[in-house]
């Protein structure tokens, strides 16, 4: 399963990074945001730091609106994957970026026939968001077995993007779904190495060596 990461902080990618398993990054309008600087300055350094699919999204939400933008964020560079939203409107341009070999990350998905539409349009990823969904009570990880099947049915080649995690869990049950990719936030990363017995057993290594002789 690839690790991709969720932000657009530079600092954590860069953190993220220097751990050697990060195979590529995920933003969206509202991590930009959270960044205070312009989206354009945000993007290139991002695409400096990680050599793999950087995606960007639109915020048209018309079909021509989306092209533009991806026409023009497709050109920055060749590891841009154009986000863009399930609706209708979004499936016409997923289409067209198909046609045009440009990659696209379906974002915004809560069903199966979300991730079916979006499949069949030709799209790269589909982002299916299993943190909103536990948050209003659904069961997000089923979702992605669900998409799982459907796409395992069919032959698809749309690689499932596993977004809106929330803990080491969602990444471990991504992984035994059979998930192709799990967009992971900073602190979650961090979280996946840590366990007790390891932290415990590494200080009693240490302290037992402190009993052997040096020479
Ligand atoms: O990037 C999309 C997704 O990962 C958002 O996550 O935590 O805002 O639901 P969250």
């Amino acid at each position: 399963m690839k690790f991709f990461i969720d932000t657009a902080d530079v600092g954590e990618i860069r953190e993220a990074t220097a751990l050697g398993v990060l195979d590529g990054v995920t933003t969206n309008p509202s991590l930009i945001a959270k960044t205070r600087r312009p989206f354009r300055e945000v993007l290139e350094e991002i695409l400096d730091l990680v050599d793999g699919p950087v995606s960007a999204e639109v915020t048209a939400v018309d079909f021509e609106g989306m092209i533009g933008e991806a026409k023009e964020l497709s050109s920055l560079h060749e590891n841009i994957v154009i986000k863009i939203p399930i609706i209708s409107e979004g499936l016409k341009a997923i289409s067209w970026c198909t046609n045009e070999g440009i990659k696209t990350n379906v974002t915004l998905c809560f069903n199966p026939m979300q991730a079916l539409m979006a499949a069949k349009a030709g799209a790269s990823y589909i982002s299916p968001f299993v943190g909103r969904l536990d948050d209003i009570s659904q069961d997000g990880m089923e979702l992605i077995t669900q998409i799982r099947q459907i796409y395992d049915n069919y032959g698809f080649d749309t690689e499932i993007l596993v977004a809106s995690i929330r803990s080491p869990m969602h990444v471990v049950q991504s992984a035994l779904i059979g998930a192709d990719v799990a967009t992971i936030p900073f602190k979650v990363i961090d979280s996946l190495l840590k366990h007790p017995l390891t932290t415990r057993g590494l200080e009693q290594f240490l302290k037992d060596w402190e009993q052997v002789p040096s020479q």
